[in-house]
């Protein structure tokens, strides 16, 4: 597919995997003999400043050196693709200013390799820069952090720029962490190189440099016990156009049995007392204030529903629910489906707003006769699908592309949109994700009018059928979508590339989100892709790799960009941590403040970041993060914030009220947490 720019490219389940596997087996002895090799040299006759650093590898094997790329390098963590031995992340030779290096990593910011010292080194030295494959574009930063401390830093390096070289002191060090962090607020084209980086060893050292996972601390979060009283959560906003199948399960927790009512309903609506689902069909347009009411063995609890009546009214807050790709990606079908709805429930997640089970890509099959899709055998009935999952209160997702081909190769809507809406229409769906792939073998161009035909055209091909089907555009941000998403009909479109479970593709995506926010609002929502806590692994799951912290810093993050809310893990091995962060219920009322102001980047600073959304009840939420690698403070003064006053502030991790405080907040945060606020009274 064309993608004009490299790191959003769609990763279609691919998984870093352990290239240095087999070296964790070597002996120590053997270790260091590879170790003193001799690398062959290809000197760039331009470049004499990386031709003195290439020919420090000429040191005999009595030096005692260490090459970077011999220790188990498949731990660093990488925004996108995969960490190379002696290769570029694009698997090319590693090549910076027109030279060829033998030897080094290459990897992808944002990028983070941890290394266990020990006393066994006395320095490290490297070339870095951006590998010549991005062709000049690009913009990062090496650090190296000893210790705790920032002992050194490239300064920033643009694609195209000779290689500089950067060299640390590891006298007596215990630990390292070598860092690439993008240099502007996305991670594209961020190809990074470490050539000819090696480690002096320290004479008589016991052990060797060695490669160890990223250091993780204990989540800042505490998880509260089940709260037995009714409480009505979710969206309190929804809408839909008159006439057409209406559908909205009343979230609400509680011990059961619950009993579900609304008062005020439409005429056309009714609500099943006992699943709470409301069904049935607008009569007209307009606004309706409807009460809900929950009650069980331990209370009871009332909330207001706005129903909105009218023509493309989806999404009035961010959609909640579950797409298949995180988890299963080719290995979906039918069963996995059902399995995730059912789990929606039992797991008591809908119960906190999440409604929608949505299949990616893999269900397709051929066109019959006439030319509308069919399922492939994973899915032999689409339409029973449908019901049984209508059934259950929820809402079905699909997934398709404007090309002929999906991004996994499935028969795709080129030409066929119109018949597709009415497919999908006819099965009862009721989400359809819209891809890119293969689109651009049937068209070309570069302005917003190419960017935005194909969605334009199934969104007209959407509105002919009787049916309401959120539409959601998946084509990574290509041409700024966030400034014409709206206008082309969409109710949500990714603003970047695939996310995966790293802590570079998290930060990278959400510092991507800086300066978009202006484009959220009811109706239409940006959307930083889907969810990676939980087990996920496109086929075949895992835990997530994201540390306990990063997690909290993914959800409070989703939260506070107003993010679609689609959860991307196994949905049937949920665990207490997982299911804790999925349903903080004070964390998802940001996420679906029924204003949609989504939240800006307040502050910035070596690592720490503010970032500020204003809440319809007059509060304002503040997220305070620690992108470095260090545990650091992270606060926010009242002046920072546009407020005054002694506030009173909530801890929405810790679900704990910190008082009144008259000038700002302050907290250490952890290395890559999250402090999720609530500041000011509720109106
Ligand atoms: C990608 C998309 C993924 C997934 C995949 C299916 O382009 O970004 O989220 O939908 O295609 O092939």
């Amino acid at each position: 597919m064309t993608i004009p720019i490299s790191a959003p490219a769609p990763s279609r389940g691919r998984i870093r995997t352990a290239s240095f596997a087999g070296l964790a087996l070597l002996s120590t002895a053997l270790l260091y003999a590879t170790a003193l090799q001799q690398a062959p040299l290809h000197l760039c006759p331009r470049c004499m400043e990386a031709a003195q650093w290439s020919g420090i590898f000429q040191a005999s094997p009595q030096n005692g050196k260490l090459r970077l790329e011999q220790i188990n390098i498949s731990l660093t963590e990488q925004g996108y693709g995969t960490p190379h031995a002696d290769k570029s992340v694009d698997n090319k030779p590693l090549t910076m200013h027109g030279t060829v290096y033998s030897r080094g990593l290459g990897t992808h910011a944002n990028s983070a390799l941890a290394i266990r010292l020990n006393g066994s080194a006395t320095s490290f030295q490297a070339l870095v820069g951006i590998d010549d494959e991005t062709n000049g574009k690009g913009l990062v930063d090496f650090e190296i952090i000893v210790d705790g401390r920032v002992a050194a830093n490239s300064g920033l390096l643009h694609g195209g720029q000779a290689p500089v070289p950067i060299s640390v002191n590891l006298a007596r060090a215990r630990q390292m962490l070598l860092l690439v962090k993008a240099g502007r607020s996305s991670i594209d084209f961020d190809h990074a190189d470490w050539a000819n980086a090696f480690f002096t060893l320290a004479p008589g050292a016991k052990s060797l440099p060695t490669a160890v996972p990223i250091p993780t601390e204990p989540p800042r979060m505490v998880i509260p016990p089940p709260n037995p009283h009714p409480a009505i959560h979710g969206a309190a906003i929804t809408g839909a156009t008159p006439g057409y199948p209406f559908r909205f399960l009343i979230p609400a927790t509680g011990q059961k049995p619950l009993y579900y009512a609304a008062h005020h309903l439409p005429a056309g609506l009714t609500v099943n007392h006992v699943t709470g689902a409301i069904t049935g069909r607008l009569p007209h347009k307009g606004v309706w204030h409807v009460e809900l009411a929950v009650a069980g063995p331990r209370g009871h609890a009332d909330r207001m529903l706005t129903i909105v009546g009218g023509w493309h009214k989806l999404a009035l807050t961010p959609p909640m629910g579950w797409n298949s790709w995180n988890s299963w990606a080719g290995n979906v079908n039918q069963q996995r489906v059902e399995d995730a709805a059912k789990a929606m429930i039992n797991s008591g997640l809908a119960a906190h707003g999440y409604q929608y089970v949505n299949i990616d890509d893999t269900w397709e099959g051929p066109r019959d006769k006439q030319g509308f899709i069919t399922t492939n055998k994973k899915f032999p009935n689409m339409a029973a699908l449908a019901r049984s999952v209508h059934a259950m209160g929820l809402k079905l997702g699909i997934y398709s592309s404007p090309g002929p081909f999906t991004c996994a190769g499935y028969p795709a809507s080129y030409r066929h949109e119109l018949q597709d809406a009415q497919r999908y229409a006819q099965w009862g769906v009721d989400y359809l994700k819209y891809d890119w792939c293969s689109y651009g073998q049937k068209a070309n161009g570069s302005g917003v009018e190419y960017f935005a035909k194909p969605y334009w055209i199934m969104r007209k091909s959407l509105d002919m059928v009787p049916r309401d089907i959120l539409f959601s555009f998946c084509q990574y941000g290509m041409g700024d979508v966030w400034k014409w998403g709206a206008r082309a009909g969409g109710n949500c479109w990714r603003d970047t590339g695939d996310i995966n479970d790293s802590w570079g593709s998290l930060s990278g995506i959400i510092n991507r989100q800086i300066g978009i926010n202006q484009y959220n609002g009811p109706g239409h929502w940006n959307d930083p892709d889907m969810l990676v806590v939980g087990d996920v692994g496109w086929g075949n799951p895992h835990p997530s790799h994201l540390t306990p912290n990063e997690q909290i810093m993914h959800i409070t993050m989703w939260c506070m960009f107003s993010a679609p809310l689609l959860i991307g893990c196994d949905m049937t091995h949920l665990n207490k941590f997982t299911l804790a962060l999925l349903t903080n219920d004070e964390a998802l009322a940001i996420n679906q403040d029924p204003m949609g102001v989504t939240a800006h980047l307040v502050y910035q600073k070596g690592g720490a970041e503010v970032w500020e959304r204003p809440l319809s009840d007059g509060t304002h939420a503040v997220a305070l993060l620690n992108m470095g690698d260090m545990d650091q403070k992270v606060g926010a003064t009242w002046a920072q914030l546009g407020l005054k006053g002694k506030l009173p502030v909530r801890d929405l991790w810790l679900h704990k009220n910190l008082g009144l405080k008259q000038y700002g907040v302050s907290f250490k945060v952890p290395i890559h947490g999250a402090v999720l606020l609530k500041i000011g009274k509720a109106r």
